[in-house]
């Protein structure tokens, strides 16, 4: 069954990447309050056995645009927690140990609605199941296992403040490892973030307290 599942998507994914792409242009801006840049996003292409993805472009940001070779093949929506510790130092803010989150896939739903927000997304997880896991093997190596497309190990490689960056965690330009990864993703962007930010300090708690802040994000995932 599970096997079955995994070969057809494999299938699909084939017949994604045999087909020619086009490379229209795409209009970037800068995160939050910066000024406007342009710049060129690759094709897209139809996610696993979901949607066309073709006419979506990537959320606004700095961040540098997709490789002009990879093609969109998902978006997920994580909703989980950014973890945070805290040292020694109680009035200081406690520092990032990664995150746990659920992937949902969000792609037909942004491929209907290119504008909807991670909220309004949210109620995805009311109706599909989990497609996937995005947790961190150590503080710097984010995983995503992902039904269909394998697991990704990857790197932070570039990240920028969200539009409110006093209330979202930073949006992210991630690469993927070839150690550990089976899959072909080959970049993953967290955008349009929702909440997730640690707090100022760590009063109130004890050295070593683990401090988790719910979080939910647009994972655009390129192969
Ligand atoms: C731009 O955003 C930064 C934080 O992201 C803030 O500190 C700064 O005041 C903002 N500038 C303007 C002109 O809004
Ligand atoms: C960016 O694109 C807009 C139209 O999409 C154009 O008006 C503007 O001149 C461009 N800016 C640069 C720096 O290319
Ligand atoms: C992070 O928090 C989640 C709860 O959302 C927990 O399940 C997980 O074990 C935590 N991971 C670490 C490394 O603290
Ligand atoms: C503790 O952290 C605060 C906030 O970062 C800093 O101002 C203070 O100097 C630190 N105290 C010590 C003893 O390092």
């Amino acid at each position: 069954m599970h096997t079955s599942i995994v070969l057809t998507a494999a299938t699909l994914l084939y017949t994604v990447f045999a087909a020619p792409s086009r490379l229209p242009a795409h209009h970037f801006r800068r995160c939050a309050n910066e000024t406007a840049i342009n710049s060129t996003t690759p094709g897209t292409a139809p996610a696993t056995p979901s949607c066309d993805l073709s006419g979506l472009s990537q959320p606004a940001s700095t961040l540098q645009p997709p490789a002009s070779d990879t093609q969109l093949v998902l978006i997920a929506l994580g909703q989980g927690t950014q973890n945070y510790t805290c040292g020694a130092n109680l009035t200081a803010a406690p520092s990032a140990i990664g995150a746990v989150a659920q992937l949902f896939d969000a792609s037909c739903a942004l491929s209907s609605d290119p504008t909807a927000s991670t909220t309004a997304l949210g109620t995805i997880e009311e109706s599909a199941k989990s497609i996937g896991a995005h947790f961190f093997l150590d503080t710097t190596t984010p995983d995503f296992d992902i039904v269909g497309l394998g697991n990704t190990q990857a790197k932070k490689v570039e990240d920028c403040n969200a539009p409110s960056s006093t209330a979202d965690v930073k949006w992210l330009r991630l690469e993927a490892q070839a150690q550990g990864s089976t899959s072909s993703v080959k970049q993953i962007y967290r955008l349009n973030t929702v909440g997730g930010l640690a707090p100022s300090s760590c009063e109130g708690k004890a050295a070593g307290d683990i401090v988790t802040v719910k979080y939910e994000a647009q994972y655009w995932i390129y192969a």
